[in-house]
């Protein structure tokens, strides 16, 4: 049961999230590095989140991986797909956060090859949407390299947002 839905790439073992990864989730949203972009996140919070992800894991068929080095178990960082409403419409979104020490490797970007995968041979589509601040530069690194165009810029909450689109293979499929 442990293994059901877990995927491999080349260096990482994606694990759908839920209650038994709350602890990491936490250290990786307590990582500075992470915390700039993420805020405060207390136990109580991430204990929800992880029980929220297991619910969408279920009803949608799809959320956000856990990643661990298949060599030797480290929590490199999590990432993925989940359905959300995005710019006022409902999409498939892909996303990364790593710990900073593993920032620079292309982790992000072998997490996110594997949600393009996932999108078109699980859940038979190619239209992946992903966004962040508009002034998160490496996030946006990660979304070019795989192939995805710069669509519009919104805004959130008061901030801005960039949105970037992949319809078709994007140029990084394994
Ligand atoms: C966004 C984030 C995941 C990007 O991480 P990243 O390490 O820059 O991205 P990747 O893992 O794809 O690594 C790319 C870098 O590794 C290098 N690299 C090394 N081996 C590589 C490989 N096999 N494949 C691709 N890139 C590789 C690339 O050249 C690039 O280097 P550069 O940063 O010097 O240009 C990371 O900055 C992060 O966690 N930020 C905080 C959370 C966040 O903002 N998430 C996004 C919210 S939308």
């Amino acid at each position: 049961m442990a293994n059901l839905g877990v995927r491999l790439t080349p260096r990482l073992r994606l694990e759908p999230i839920g209650p038994r990864h709350a602890a990491d989730l936490l250290a990786l949203y307590r990582d500075p590095a992470v915390a700039e972009w993420y805020g405060r996140w207390t136990w109580t919070e991430v204990e929800r989140e992880t029980a929220r992800m297991a619910r969408l894991w279920r009803s949608d068929g799809v959320h956000k991986w856990m990643a661990y080095d298949r060599v030797t178990g480290l929590c490199i960082g999590r990432g993925g797909l989940s359905r959300a409403v995005v710019d006022g419409q409902a999409r498939l979104e892909l996303g990364w956060v790593l710990h900073g020490r593993f920032w620079g490797r292309g982790y992000a970007t072998e997490i996110g090859r594997a949600g393009l995968t996932y999108a078109a041979d699980v859940l038979d589509t190619d239209e992946v949407v992903s966004f962040t601040e508009t002034g998160n530069r490496r996030s946006r690194a990660v979304m070019e390299r795989l192939g995805f165009r710069h669509a519009r810029d919104f805004l959130l909450g008061g901030e801005g947002f960039s949105l970037y689109t992949c319809v078709g293979s994007g140029s990084a499929r394994s």
